[in-house]
């Protein structure tokens, strides 16, 4: 049957935050003027243009991205929520997520998200100790991430929260600490992030080391037996969910679904007259061939622990996915125990997972 998917993902970008944190390469601009009404104007006509290029399409989820989105007006996210179900087909139960910063908190503020459309809330709580919340140049308190926390996990049905560790000095004991508590909310959903210090931000102009490879990994591995334990399952490389709430719109990106993206410096891929497209904000769609598509799905798949489907990797970009990797390099890898290989699936082994960069890099070249 040839390849037409009929769901789509929407991605709202908001590229407006409070304050820059030292270590984020994000693209973002300071929240000071910001005419929110001209811009969401200018994101509902977006989404109409989407919509005459992809009309058939069935939306499975929403995110509201940052940026920091929590900075939105919730009107406004009614708005967009709004016109999306106006254009299109929405699916039973869509994902309808949003980043809140802690920093934009106020007495109402989840409430008005809920009532606004909003059906999961991904919280940016970095830490648990005020030392290294000002490291990270956070600008709210672990009181404030506290009554958040508390706040979201009353208020919504499925939740997340991010977490950045590996930072310089942090030990496994005050590590676990942090998991601990953060494991006592009930979330349904956690993302942890090993601290990077990537080129031009604060932290690289300030020499920033995070912690050493062997120290790194060392947490990695406590960090998903200790998750696992606590019925948290790693679903890709940085996501652990409690069964059944993976997040649908970030899942996604990794199997190779269509999404689009809406703002600075969003961006998307989508399947239409036979032409994969990769597109960018606003509306440059720029075609990929087969080999491009296949070399993404790869890159991506690659980063969940269930794999990729070797089926569906065939259905999106048409290529034998064992005829498109390199043999003899795969034979090396599965040897070295990095790679297993199913009938169905071809996946990094737990091993594989601590340098599944070089991994990819080794199979991609
Ligand atoms: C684009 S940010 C948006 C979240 C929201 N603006 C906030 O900061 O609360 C998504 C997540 O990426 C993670 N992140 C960003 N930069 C990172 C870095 N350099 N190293 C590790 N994690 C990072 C943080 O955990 C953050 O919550
Ligand atoms: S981490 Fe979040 S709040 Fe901080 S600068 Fe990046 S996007 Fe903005």
């Amino acid at each position: 049957m040839p390849y037409q998917p009929q769901e789509i993902a929407v991605y709202i970008h908001w590229p407006f935050c409070k304050s820059k944190c030292p270590y984020c390469d994000f693209y973002k601009e300071l929240a000071r003027n910001t005419d929110q009404d001209t811009i969401i104007a200018e994101y509902l006509d977006a989404l109409k243009r989407y919509h005459e290029i992809l009309p058939e399409r069935t939306v499975k989820s929403v995110f509201f991205g940052g940026g920091t989105p929590s900075l939105i007006k919730p009107q406004n996210i009614a708005k967009i929520i709004d016109e999306i179900a106006r254009l299109w087909h929405i699916r039973t139960n869509p994902e309808i997520s949003l980043e809140a910063n802690p920093n934009t908190h106020y007495q109402t503020m989840f409430a008005d998200l809920k009532t606004a459309g909003i059906n999961r809330l991904s919280l940016g709580v970095q830490a648990l100790n005020e030392a290294d919340l000002r490291f990270l140049g956070r600008t709210h308190t672990t009181e404030t991430a506290r009554q958040c926390l508390e706040e979201i996990t009353t208020v919504f049905d499925n939740h997340s929260a991010d977490l950045i560790y590996a930072r310089p000095h942090q030990t496994l004991p005050a590590w676990q600490k942090e998991l601990t508590e953060i494991c006592s909310y009930g979330l349904k959903h956690i993302s942890l992030y090993q601290l990077t210090v990537e080129e031009n931000t604060v932290f690289a102009r300030k020499n920033i080391r995070p912690l050493e490879e062997d120290a790194a990994v060392e947490m990695y591995e406590f960090t998903r037996d200790f998750l696992t334990e606590r019925n948290y399952n790693l679903y890709e490389v940085s996501n652990f969910a409690q069964t059944g709430f993976e997040s649908v719109h970030n899942l996604t990106y990794w199997q190779g679904g269509d999404y689009i993206g809406i703002g600075k410096s969003a961006h998307g891929r989508f399947y239409e007259n036979n032409t994969h497209y990769a597109a960018e904000y606003p509306f440059i769609h720029t075609p990929l061939t087969a080999y491009e598509r296949a070399e993404e799905l790869l890159i991506m798949g690659l980063r969940l622990t269930q794999g990729i489907n070797k089926d569906v990797f065939c259905q999106i970009c048409g290529l034998d996915l064992t005829e498109f990797i390199n043999k003899q390099k795969l034979n090396n890898l599965r040897t070295a125990g990095f790679l297993t290989e199913t009938p169905t699936h071809l996946f990094a082994t737990r091993r594989g997972f601590l340098v599944l960069n070089q991994l990819i890099l080794e199979l991609c070249s």
